[in-house]
């Protein structure tokens, strides 16, 4: 079944979209170093980055749908393991090495600067 969100939905969802935060941390997103706000999930993170096509994607934001999947290695780890975006918490110094299709689509305009 596919939500539909109505305009209401959006625009409150835009107005106030981030957990606060204080700092910007960098994150490297298939090679590309980009700068988010600390605090907020990686998914949060790339609407941060494209607030024009993340919150249109079909993203459910609570684990549900695995749209938002990624690779992804931290700072401390060996290899790369793979995280839900909408849950996985932005940490300084962690690279991102793949993105689901859904999110390839929804950064291409932002990776391709
Ligand atoms: S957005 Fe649906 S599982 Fe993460």
């Amino acid at each position: 079944m596919e939500i539909v969100r109505s305009p209401e939905d959006l625009s409150s969802q835009m107005a106030e979209p981030f957990r606060p935060y204080e700092h910007l941390v960098k994150i490297k997103v298939l090679g590309k170093t980009v700068e988010v706000p600390e605090k907020n999930s990686v998914l949060r993170c790339f609407q941060f980055l494209s607030p024009e096509t993340i919150p249109y994607g079909r993203f459910c934001w609570n684990q549900d749908c695995q749209y938002c999947r990624i690779r992804a290695k931290l700072p401390d780890d060996d290899e790369s393991r793979e995280m839900l975006s909408c849950k996985f918490i932005a940490m300084a110094g962690m690279e991102i090495t793949e993105l689901s299709p859904e999110l390839k689509a929804c950064l291409r305009p932002v990776l391709r600067k």
